[in-house]
């Protein structure tokens, strides 16, 4: 899909609760198709890679009905998971096919994990390692790709990982690989990482048993989910009001939880008015109502390096940000947004360029000098997150940017489109 984005003549001005956490969903759907008995998930997000899960886990012999926006699941709990037939497709979905793998790796059949071209080419060594350290057998092409054939082993054991990267996926597989290992599974990281998996254990009646760890032999229940709102969806919401003079958005229910929310502080840090009431639960996760309000020109900023992790998925909408601001931004420790659904730092330099914007890409990194882009024809190169970024930038550009490889934003936001709409960005729509 190609989309065209451009400067809106009137402020962004509402009120909306942006979708279901993504990171949420897919462990709702995980944990609840490996319980025993009923889960209901509500506010899931009804994307494509969420629903990659759902399938994955249907197959699995789990059963999912949707009624209302809600998701009643009944899981395999109690040696009701059954061996697929076929090949189970992830997808553009990273998390899936990485959280899966963990799960796959402990059971006593075979199995095969596959997914779309650019998953496809998305490292999988890192979660091969572990799971092979805990007795785990686990085929990838030569450069350590999926397909992924799992030869599934019961005997799996408990391991004390130490993983060289902050990686919820990395960290999520191993330790639902540790649910059916003998002994205790722990891993420590370098910075912490998004901890919803977590959190979301005990909600399916299974202590952890250290800040990161879980007991071999645990059998999950089936639980009772409400999934905030994402805030990495909600970044590209609070990002449009930034750049739109006047305009004032609130978003509610939105996921406040630490290891998500860096991305905040530092627009924040950058000038911006964001404030939040309502601070509440949902679950065993911190929510709140957001509301973020145009504040002049940002000033570019220096990121703390160690808050990377926690803004991972939103460095993309930073950058558009950080086109427009006062000065320089600069971004370092951050090499694993190359190995996201495509390589960020590339073709967010490269898009920002075409707009007459000073990006310049560095090994672990990217610094971009804020200027006045002007009307240009990128590349969101099929990656949902580069694609709102620059739909987001185009609402500065008087006559557009047209984005080219936009067709994946329903892999994360389906429904990016009408909301913005909703909040009166009237110039952003798929081209004719
Ligand atoms: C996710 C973890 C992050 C993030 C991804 C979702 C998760 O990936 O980028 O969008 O749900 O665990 P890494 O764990 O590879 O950093």
């Amino acid at each position: 899909m190609i989309l065209r984005s451009a400067a809106v003549r009137a402020p962004l001005r509402g009120r909306l609760r942006p979708p279901g956490d993504k990171s949420i969903s897919h462990r709702a759907v995980i944990l609840s198709g490996l319980a025993k008995g009923e889960s209901r998930v509500e506010h899931w997000l009804a994307s494509t890679d969420v629903r990659a899960t759902m399938r994955a886990m249907c197959q699995l012999g789990a059963e999912v009905t949707e009624s209302s926006g809600v998701l009643i699941i009944v899981g395999t709990g109690g040696g009701r998971l059954t061996a697929p037939t076929r090949p189970l497709d992830m997808g553009n979905s990273g998390t899936a096919m990485r959280l899966l793998a963990g799960v796959l790796a402990a059971q006593p059949f075979d199995s095969i994990l596959t997914g779309d071209r650019s998953l496809n080419a998305r490292p999988m060594r890192r979660i091969i390692l572990p799971l092979e350290g805990m007795g785990a057998s686990i085929t990838a092409s030569p450069e350590g790709t999926a397909p992924l054939r799992i030869s599934g082993n019961p005997g799996l054991h408990g391991i004390d990982y130490v993983s060289p990267v902050a990686s919820a996926q990395i960290k999520s597989c191993v330790l639902l690989a540790g649910l059916y290992a003998s002994g205790s599974t722990s891993v420590t990281e370098p910075r912490p990482s998004r901890d919803h998996t977590e959190r979301m254990l005990p909600l399916f009646g299974v202590e952890l048993a250290g800040p990161c760890a879980v007991e071999g032999g645990s059998q999950l229940q089936g639980g009772h989910v409400e999934v905030p709102a994402d805030p990495s969806s909600a970044a590209f919401l609070a990002a449009a009001a930034l750049l739109v003079p006047d305009s004032e958005v609130e978003m509610t229910d939105v996921g406040l939880n630490e290891t998500r929310t860096a991305f905040f502080r530092v627009v924040e840090a950058m000038g911006a008015d964001i404030t939040c009431r309502n601070r509440r639960h949902l679950g065993n996760e911190p929510v709140g109502d957001v509301t973020v309000r145009y504040s002049g020109r940002l000033r570019g900023i220096e990121v703390p390096p160690e808050w990377i992790p926690a803004m991972i998925d939103e460095v993309p909408v930073l950058l558009a940000l950080a086109a427009v601001a006062d000065g320089p931004t600069r971004i370092r420790e951050a090499a694993e947004l190359r190995i996201k659904e495509s390589d960020r730092l590339a073709v967010m330099a490269k898009a920002l360029q075409a707009a007459g914007i000073t990006a310049q890409e560095r090994g672990d990194g990217i610094d971009v000098k804020g200027g006045s882009p002007g009307s240009a024809r990128v590349d969101a190169a099929d990656d949902h997150r580069c694609a709102m970024s620059l739909a987001v930038l185009g609402l500065t550009v008087e006559s557009g940017l047209v984005i080219d490889g936009a067709g994946y934003i329903d892999t994360s936001y389906p429904g990016f489109l009408e909301d913005m709409a909703r909040i009166g960005a009237d110039r952003l729509a798929p081209a004719t």
